[in-house]
């Protein structure tokens, strides 16, 4: 079997995988770097991120209050010395993006234009109208073309990790295009595989979002961090999951519920009275509307639970109003708002309020890393919305992801490229073996099985449901229990899967199976770390454990892959200079 080698192999070409190859490219642009994608680099999700990325910029900004509100936001799960970390790197590169031709909205005078975010005290969200995903992922992309030494596999998909002599050292991958599979070998590999959201029914997640990196990593006996912490962003479009970007409120959007009342007001999130910022002078209202999103989330249930919510086509809803601000604001500001309104829910925001409600957003959840991006196996690396470092502890706060796929992204790839420059590439035969052993696997496995009972469309039904069931925005011993039998089952049901495809050219069945595969490891993680952490934290509710138990669960858990269940420990969450307090918000 024919092997390509690299130094470093980057496995996902989003945000943070380019940004890892640029780091490499910078370190020693005559190391070899492999970018392997299963789609096409611009088509990885990063691309439809909208609102923003933080980062301190302004004068009445200051490092401390930015690794303060991440604390907090994150209700003190996330290690202080990694926050710490992605704070003070966070203005550098964030610089460093618009030298790379990332077009920052600008303020009046020509400097940055930050706009508010969720759980953040100070405005500090740089962006580029409210399509910032798409030309940040763009700058990355043309950037990383200019070097010569980096070669992409362009819908090629990794199905298993090649350790020997107890290091990473490439992947089998299944080249879409021929079917085949192929050893791809480096002495350092980076996992930048984006989330999983896609185990839930309603999300924001595109498609490709299935887990993969996590299941690669799960499956080479690295632990998956806080799996349990999935957030759900407030304000989806009804049916598709569509994100409609907490910006809308950032430039004055405001909830309300079926009486037409701005109900966040009960919920301990500020009032509406206006205040000026003090620098822009602009009325605005403090927290409500741009509370952290898990806030957010739990209040649009329990509005529901009064019977206050709206019930729509597509089950409850509350309204997003941006009508005050006016036409020439919301084409300046956030046109794409009213483009995914009027083609997705047929409004049109400058005359009519958006329905929207509680959409599966992101993971704080990952592949277990520390805040060098290395993973516990040697020459292994993860960075973005794949890894837990962690900086987002138990609820990520809008716009800290984008910044945290570059600074990380940055980390990996400048981490593996030492790793590579130290280390040979060992047992090349043997890996190749593990390929050709893949390749049998997947033949047997999928392509020459008979028999079998199982769609993959109906098992992945059935999972959506059952973690919406256990594992949604608030939880409880019983549905959750109930949830972890039913996915350990599913897992079962699996092996009796029937592809209708047998091709070996672009077989969509094939790549919907392994995704399947992937999906089905992330959700045992969620909802057995869900079951055992017997408090509620961030975005993690129990409506049996309702209060926050520092005394317990002040920890990490790790949930590692065995023949049945996920075992899950813990591992203290890392305290520099931010004890645990009381999260509160709006006074
Ligand atoms: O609402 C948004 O634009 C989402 C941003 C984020 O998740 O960081």
């Amino acid at each position: 079997m024919e092997a390509y080698t690299h130094d470093v192999l980057i496995v996902g070409g989003g945000g943070a995988g380019l940004r890892a190859a640029i780091a490499i490219g910078e370190e020693n642009p005559g190391l070899s770097v492999g970018v392997l994608s299963k789609v096409y680099p611009m088509r990885s999700h990063t691309v439809s991120a909208e609102g923003g990325a933080a980062a301190v910029i302004k004068p009445n900004d200051k490092i401390e209050y930015h690794i303060k509100d991440t604390v907090t936001g994150g209700d003190w799960m996330g290690d202080q010395d990694a926050i710490e970390y992605f704070v003070n790197e966070a203005p550098r590169e964030m610089l460093q993006l618009e030298h790379w031709g990332c077009p920052w909205n600008r303020d009046p005078d020509g400097s940055v234009a930050v706009r508010t975010f969720g759980g953040m005290t100070v405005d500090r969200t740089w962006f580029a109208a409210d399509k910032t995903g798409f030309h940040l992922l763009h700058s990355l992309f043309q950037t990383a073309l200019k070097y010569n030494n980096l070669v992409r596999y362009d819908e090629w998909f990794a199905t298993r990790l090649l350790i020997e002599d107890g290091r990473c050292q490439g992947v089998a991958a299944i080249e879409l295009l021929s079917g085949q599979v192929r050893p791809v070998l480096a002495r350092a590999v980076i996992l930048c595989t984006g989330g999983g959201g896609r185990i839930f029914p309603f999300t924001t997640n595109a498609a490709i979002k299935t887990g993969d990196g996590m299941s690669l990593a799960y499956h080479a006996g690295v632990a998956l961090k806080d799996m349990e912490f999935v957030q759900y962003h407030p304000t989806g479009l009804p049916f598709t999951g569509i994100l409609i970007t907490e910006a809308a409120r950032a430039e004055g959007g405001v909830l309300v519920n079926k009486d037409g009342y701005r109900y966040l007001q009960d919920y301990d999130l500020g009032t509406p009275l206006d205040y000026r910022d003090p620098n822009s002078g602009h009325p605005k209202n403090k927290n409500m509307e741009l509370g952290p999103r898990d806030r957010l989330s739990q209040a649009f249930m329990k509005e529901f639970d009064r019977g206050r919510t709206i019930p729509g086509r597509h089950g409850h809803v509350v309204h997003l109003d941006v009508r005050h601000l006016g036409e020439e604001k919301i084409m300046k500001k956030i046109p794409f708002v009213r483009e995914l309104a009027k083609n997705y829910a047929g409004v049109d925001p400058v005359h009519e309020p958006i329905s929207v409600r509680p959409v599966v957003h992101y993971m704080m959840g990952g592949i277990d890393t520390n805040r060098f991006a290395a993973t516990s196996v040697p020459g292994l690396y993860a960075a973005g919305e794949c890894a837990c470092v962690s900086i987002n502890g138990a609820n990520r706060l809008g716009s800290n992801s984008l910044t945290e796929l570059l600074v990380f992204g940055a980390m990996a790839g400048r981490q593996a490229a030492q790793f590579a420059q130290d280390h040979e590439l060992r047992g090349k035969e043997s890996l190749i073996r593990q390929a050709e052993d893949e390749q049998r696997r997947i033949t047997q496995q999928y392509l020459t099985k008979d028999g079998g009972t199982e769609s993959i469309a109906g098992l992945k039904a059935e999972l959506n449901s059952t973690m919406e069931a256990g594992a949604g925005i608030y939880r409880t011993e019983a549905t959750m229990r109930t949830t972890c039998e039913e996915v350990q089952k599913l897992k079962e049901r699996y092996r009796n899967i029937q592809l209708g495809d047998r091709t070996h050219s672009f077989n969509t069945d094939l790549v919907a199976a392994l995704e399947l595969g992937s999906l089905l490891d992330v959700a045992e993680t969620v909802a057995q770390s869900a079951l055992q952490r017997q408090e509620s934290r961030g975005a993690h509710q129990r409506t049996d454990f309702p209060k926050r138990d520092d005394e317990k669960f002040l920890q990490h858990s790790l949930a590692y892959q065995t023949d049945g269940e996920p075992r899950v420990d813990y591992r203290p969450v890392v305290i520099t200079n931010w004890p645990p307090a009381e999260r509160v918000y709006g006074r």
